[in-house]
Protein backbone atom coordinates (compact mmCIF):
# COMPACT_ATOMS: atom_id res chain seq x y z
CA UNK A 1 0.00 0.00 0.00
CA UNK A 2 1.43 3.26 -1.14
CA UNK A 3 1.40 5.73 1.88
CA UNK A 4 3.44 8.56 3.22
CA UNK A 5 6.26 8.01 5.17
CA UNK A 6 5.42 9.33 8.91
CA UNK A 7 9.07 9.28 10.02
CA UNK A 8 10.00 12.13 7.59
CA UNK A 9 10.65 15.11 9.80
CA UNK A 10 10.30 18.65 7.97
CA UNK A 11 13.90 20.74 8.77
CA UNK A 12 12.12 24.14 10.04
CA UNK A 13 15.74 25.52 11.63
CA UNK A 14 19.22 24.00 11.38
CA UNK A 15 22.55 25.33 10.63
CA UNK A 16 23.92 21.55 9.99
CA UNK A 17 24.02 20.06 6.93
CA UNK A 18 21.23 17.81 5.79
CA UNK A 19 20.95 14.99 2.95
CA UNK A 20 18.75 17.25 0.74
CA UNK A 21 16.62 14.06 -0.65
CA UNK A 22 15.95 12.94 2.73
CA UNK A 23 14.90 16.51 4.36
CA UNK A 24 13.00 17.18 1.08
CA UNK A 25 10.95 13.42 0.95
CA UNK A 26 7.93 15.14 2.09
CA UNK A 27 7.76 17.54 -0.46
CA UNK A 28 8.49 14.90 -2.84
CA UNK A 29 6.00 12.47 -1.42
CA UNK A 30 2.92 14.71 -1.13
CA UNK A 31 0.08 13.52 -2.97
CA UNK A 32 -3.59 14.83 -3.97
CA UNK A 33 -5.08 11.69 -2.54
CA UNK A 34 -8.56 11.52 -3.05
CA UNK A 35 -9.38 8.73 -0.67
CA UNK A 36 -8.97 9.70 2.56
CA UNK A 37 -9.95 7.57 6.17
CA UNK A 38 -10.46 7.63 9.25
CA UNK A 39 -8.24 8.46 11.81
CA UNK A 40 -7.57 11.99 10.94
CA UNK A 41 -4.87 13.87 12.14
CA UNK A 42 -5.40 14.45 16.17
CA UNK A 43 -5.69 17.95 17.72
CA UNK A 44 -2.06 18.10 18.20
CA UNK A 45 -0.84 17.29 14.97
CA UNK A 46 -2.77 19.77 13.39
CA UNK A 47 -1.59 22.09 15.83
CA UNK A 48 2.27 21.58 14.48
CA UNK A 49 0.71 21.32 11.05
CA UNK A 50 -0.48 24.41 11.13
CA UNK A 51 2.63 26.03 13.18
CA UNK A 52 4.32 24.86 9.69
CA UNK A 53 1.67 26.05 7.26
CA UNK A 54 2.56 29.59 9.13
CA UNK A 55 6.07 29.32 8.06
CA UNK A 56 5.51 30.17 4.50
CA UNK A 57 7.56 33.10 3.04
CA UNK A 58 5.49 36.45 3.65
CA UNK A 59 6.87 39.60 2.03
CA UNK A 60 6.05 42.45 5.12
CA UNK A 61 5.17 39.29 7.64
CA UNK A 62 1.41 40.57 6.88
CA UNK A 63 0.55 37.07 7.53
CA UNK A 64 -2.42 37.14 5.08
CA UNK A 65 -4.26 33.92 5.60
CA UNK A 66 -6.34 32.33 8.50
CA UNK A 67 -7.31 28.90 8.86
CA UNK A 68 -10.94 27.35 9.41
CA UNK A 69 -10.59 23.71 11.10
CA UNK A 70 -13.42 21.61 10.54
CA UNK A 71 -14.07 18.07 12.24
CA UNK A 72 -16.49 16.07 13.33
CA UNK A 73 -20.57 17.66 12.58
CA UNK A 74 -18.73 20.51 11.42
CA UNK A 75 -17.96 19.02 8.20
CA UNK A 76 -22.20 18.32 7.77
CA UNK A 77 -22.73 21.85 8.26
CA UNK A 78 -20.22 22.69 5.71
CA UNK A 79 -21.65 20.07 3.50
CA UNK A 80 -25.60 21.70 4.48
CA UNK A 81 -24.10 25.17 3.03
CA UNK A 82 -22.56 23.36 -0.22
CA UNK A 83 -26.16 21.90 -0.91
CA UNK A 84 -27.83 25.35 0.06
CA UNK A 85 -24.92 26.70 -2.65
CA UNK A 86 -26.15 24.30 -5.24
CA UNK A 87 -29.57 24.69 -4.84
CA UNK A 88 -29.91 28.03 -5.48
CA UNK A 89 -27.15 28.12 -8.18
CA UNK A 90 -29.69 25.92 -10.01
CA UNK A 91 -33.02 26.13 -8.89
CA UNK A 92 -33.76 22.92 -11.46
CA UNK A 93 -30.93 20.72 -9.39
CA UNK A 94 -31.96 17.08 -9.16
CA UNK A 95 -31.71 15.67 -4.97
CA UNK A 96 -29.31 13.64 -6.31
CA UNK A 97 -26.54 16.47 -7.26
CA UNK A 98 -27.82 18.42 -3.83
CA UNK A 99 -27.29 15.50 -2.11
CA UNK A 100 -23.74 14.67 -3.51
CA UNK A 101 -22.72 18.18 -2.50
CA UNK A 102 -23.60 17.54 0.91
CA UNK A 103 -21.79 14.82 1.20
CA UNK A 104 -18.87 16.40 -0.09
CA UNK A 105 -17.28 17.70 2.77
CA UNK A 106 -17.47 13.84 4.44
CA UNK A 107 -14.88 12.43 2.40
CA UNK A 108 -11.88 13.38 5.07
CA UNK A 109 -12.20 13.14 8.99
CA UNK A 110 -10.75 16.75 8.65
CA UNK A 111 -10.84 19.82 6.27
CA UNK A 112 -8.74 23.02 7.06
CA UNK A 113 -10.19 26.04 5.26
CA UNK A 114 -7.40 28.13 4.21
CA UNK A 115 -8.37 31.70 3.42
CA UNK A 116 -5.97 34.40 1.72
CA UNK A 117 -7.01 37.99 3.42
CA UNK A 118 -5.23 40.83 1.81
CA UNK A 119 -4.66 44.00 3.24
CA UNK A 120 -4.18 47.13 1.22
CA UNK A 121 0.36 47.42 1.62
CA UNK A 122 2.45 50.21 -0.83
CA UNK A 123 5.00 47.54 -0.76
CA UNK A 124 2.95 43.85 -1.20
CA UNK A 125 0.18 44.25 -3.70
CA UNK A 126 -2.54 41.53 -3.60
CA UNK A 127 -1.48 39.34 -5.51
CA UNK A 128 2.15 38.68 -3.52
CA UNK A 129 -0.45 38.49 -0.28
CA UNK A 130 -2.33 35.41 -2.05
CA UNK A 131 0.68 33.71 -3.54
CA UNK A 132 1.96 33.58 0.14
CA UNK A 133 -1.54 31.85 1.39
CA UNK A 134 -1.06 29.42 -1.14
CA UNK A 135 2.47 28.42 0.05
CA UNK A 136 0.95 28.49 3.71
CA UNK A 137 -1.71 25.89 2.01
CA UNK A 138 1.38 23.69 0.15
CA UNK A 139 3.02 23.94 3.85
CA UNK A 140 0.13 22.28 5.38
CA UNK A 141 -0.14 19.60 2.78
CA UNK A 142 3.60 18.83 2.94
CA UNK A 143 3.70 18.76 6.60
CA UNK A 144 0.47 16.42 6.55
CA UNK A 145 2.94 13.94 4.58
CA UNK A 146 5.35 14.32 7.14
CA UNK A 147 3.25 13.49 9.73
CA UNK A 148 1.65 10.44 7.58
CA UNK A 149 -1.42 11.80 6.62
CA UNK A 150 -2.49 12.35 2.77
CA UNK A 151 -4.17 15.69 1.65
CA UNK A 152 -5.92 16.52 -1.22
CA UNK A 153 -6.37 20.40 -1.70
CA UNK A 154 -9.81 21.16 -3.49
CA UNK A 155 -11.19 24.33 -4.67
CA UNK A 156 -14.26 25.15 -7.43
CA UNK A 157 -16.80 27.41 -7.04
CA UNK A 158 -18.27 26.75 -3.59
CA UNK A 159 -15.85 29.02 -1.77
CA UNK A 160 -17.17 31.91 -4.09
CA UNK A 161 -21.03 31.64 -2.91
CA UNK A 162 -22.67 33.34 -0.38
CA UNK A 163 -24.14 30.68 1.16
CA UNK A 164 -20.91 29.00 2.02
CA UNK A 165 -18.61 32.48 2.55
CA UNK A 166 -21.37 33.33 5.43
CA UNK A 167 -21.87 29.67 7.00
CA UNK A 168 -18.05 29.63 7.53
CA UNK A 169 -17.92 33.93 8.66
CA UNK A 170 -15.75 35.31 5.86
CA UNK A 171 -15.35 39.09 5.10
CA UNK A 172 -15.11 40.29 1.82
CA UNK A 173 -11.41 40.76 1.82
CA UNK A 174 -11.21 36.85 2.39
CA UNK A 175 -10.88 34.47 -0.29
CA UNK A 176 -11.32 30.73 -0.06
CA UNK A 177 -7.44 29.69 -1.05
CA UNK A 178 -8.28 25.95 -0.66
CA UNK A 179 -10.45 22.81 1.32
CA UNK A 180 -7.54 20.72 2.21
CA UNK A 181 -8.86 17.35 3.30
CA UNK A 182 -6.78 15.62 5.76
CA UNK A 183 -7.12 12.15 6.67
CA UNK A 184 -5.25 8.57 6.36
CA UNK A 185 -4.80 7.52 3.18
CA UNK A 186 -7.19 3.99 2.27
CA UNK A 187 -5.82 1.26 2.15
CA UNK A 188 -5.09 0.48 -1.42
CA UNK A 189 -4.50 3.39 -2.79
CA UNK A 190 -2.43 4.42 -5.50
CA UNK A 191 -2.14 8.10 -6.68
CA UNK A 192 -1.32 8.23 -10.39
CA UNK A 193 1.89 8.64 -12.12
CA UNK A 194 3.69 12.06 -11.96
CA UNK A 195 6.23 12.88 -14.59
CA UNK A 196 8.24 15.86 -13.87
CA UNK A 197 9.33 17.86 -16.79
CA UNK A 198 12.04 20.48 -16.58
CA UNK A 199 11.14 21.50 -19.52
CA UNK A 200 9.64 24.60 -17.84
CA UNK A 201 13.08 26.06 -17.25
CA UNK A 202 15.70 28.36 -19.13
CA UNK A 203 19.02 28.26 -18.53
CA UNK A 204 21.05 30.98 -18.89
CA UNK A 205 24.69 31.43 -18.50
C1 LIG B 1 -4.90 25.96 -6.16
C2 LIG B 1 -5.20 24.49 -6.36
C3 LIG B 1 -6.50 24.07 -6.49
C4 LIG B 1 -6.81 22.73 -6.65
N1 LIG B 1 -8.12 22.35 -6.75
C5 LIG B 1 -8.43 21.05 -6.96
C6 LIG B 1 -9.79 20.65 -7.06
O1 LIG B 1 -10.71 21.44 -6.92
N2 LIG B 1 -10.04 19.35 -7.28
C7 LIG B 1 -9.03 18.43 -7.42
O2 LIG B 1 -9.32 17.26 -7.66
N3 LIG B 1 -7.73 18.78 -7.28
C8 LIG B 1 -7.41 20.07 -7.04
N4 LIG B 1 -6.10 20.44 -6.88
C9 LIG B 1 -5.06 19.40 -6.84
C10 LIG B 1 -4.47 19.13 -8.21
O3 LIG B 1 -5.44 18.51 -9.01
C11 LIG B 1 -3.25 18.24 -8.04
O4 LIG B 1 -2.27 18.94 -7.33
C12 LIG B 1 -2.69 17.79 -9.37
O5 LIG B 1 -3.55 16.89 -9.97
C13 LIG B 1 -1.32 17.13 -9.25
O6 LIG B 1 -1.40 16.00 -8.41
P1 LIG B 1 -0.45 15.86 -7.14
O7 LIG B 1 -0.86 16.95 -6.17
O8 LIG B 1 -0.67 14.48 -6.61
O9 LIG B 1 0.96 16.05 -7.60
C14 LIG B 1 -5.77 21.78 -6.71
C15 LIG B 1 -4.44 22.21 -6.59
C16 LIG B 1 -4.16 23.54 -6.40
C17 LIG B 1 -2.73 23.98 -6.23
Amino acid sequence: MWRPRPEVTIILETSERTDPVAALSAVTERRSTGRLTEPGPTRSELQEMLRVACTAPDHGRLQPWRFVVLEGSSRSELGAAFARAEAERDPEASDEVVVKAARKPLRAPVIVVVLGRSVSHPKVPDWEQLVAAGCAAQNLCVAATAHGYGSMWRTGWYGEHPAVRSHLGLDEQEQVVGFVYLGTVAEGYRPPPREVDLGCVTWRT
